[in-house]
């Protein structure tokens, strides 16, 4: 059954990619060169801002599948986490591409001069970096070769990945602030829950102090 689902949640995944796609090749009514004006007046930049969207979307989406699983009580979402996973790496790669090729046609001096001066891409790229490790190692055989808790560890780059990509969008947009924070406050919501339930593990482990010890035992 899981999965038939899978296959289901896959193609639903793609459906972004196929819009933007469609929009950005499509033919357009009012378009004699027959393709680009899906988008706007500016359809690289479009493609470029979809692609970012949705990787952010899918890391908050990844991000959303551990609370959500034990909150509802549906321990099976666990088995899409890492297809969730790819997907943010996928649309950050189209989205990194994008840049490298539509927007900067591989120049590579400019990409340089970008990524040391402009701070928004500093992080934004820091980000991307940081998803790299985490999509090479999302294989059952590197969890075995790593062990749970190394892999696990190592799989905690996803929060830096989010907030850099947060802070992306935050230092990108010039005016109008509200979307980027729209998505930090949901980041901060699934950073807040991990942050609660850390800190009550970490409660119920803590030995008693002697004076309450004391107390409870009468000597
Ligand atoms: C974790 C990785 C990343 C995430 C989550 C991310 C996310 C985003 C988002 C949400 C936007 C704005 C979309 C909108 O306006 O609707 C954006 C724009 C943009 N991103 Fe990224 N991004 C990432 C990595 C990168 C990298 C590696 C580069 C290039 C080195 C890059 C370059 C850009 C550029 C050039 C824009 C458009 C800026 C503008 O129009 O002024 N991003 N990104």
């Amino acid at each position: 059954m899981i999965r038939y689902i899978k296959i289901v949640v896959f193609g639903i995944c793609l459906i972004p990619l196929g819009i933007l796609l469609s929009k950005f090749f499509g033919p357009h009514p009012f378009d004699m060169s027959g393709w680009g004006l899906g988008l706007g007046a500016n359809p690289v930049e479009a493609l470029e801002h979809g692609f970012g969207d949705w990787t952010l979307r899918f890391l908050l989406v990844t991000l959303s599948i551990t609370p959500l699983r034990k909150l509802l009580q549906v321990p099976s979402l666990i088995k899409f986490r890492r297809m969730m996973g790819l997907f943010a790496f996928f649309y950050g790669c189209a989205h990194f591409t994008t840049y490298l090729w539509l927007d900067k046609f591989f120049n590579l001096h400019e990409i340089l001069l970008d990524v040391a001066k402009r701070k928004y891409i500093t992080v934004g790229f820091t980000g991307f970096v940081l998803l790299i490790p985490l999509a090479l190692t999302s294989t059952a055989g590197w969890i075995r070769r790593l062990g749970g808790k190394r892999w696990l560890a190592l799989h905690r780059l996803i929060y830096a990945a989010a907030i850099a990509g947060v802070i992306h969008y935050l230092w990108l947009v010039k005016a109008d602030i509200r979307k980027p924070l729209e998505y930090g406050a949901v980041l901060a919501v699934l950073l807040g829950y991990r942050v609660v339930v850390w800190w009550m593990a970490l409660a119920k482990r803590r030995p008693m102090p002697v004076a309450s010890t004391e107390v409870v035992t009468g000597r």
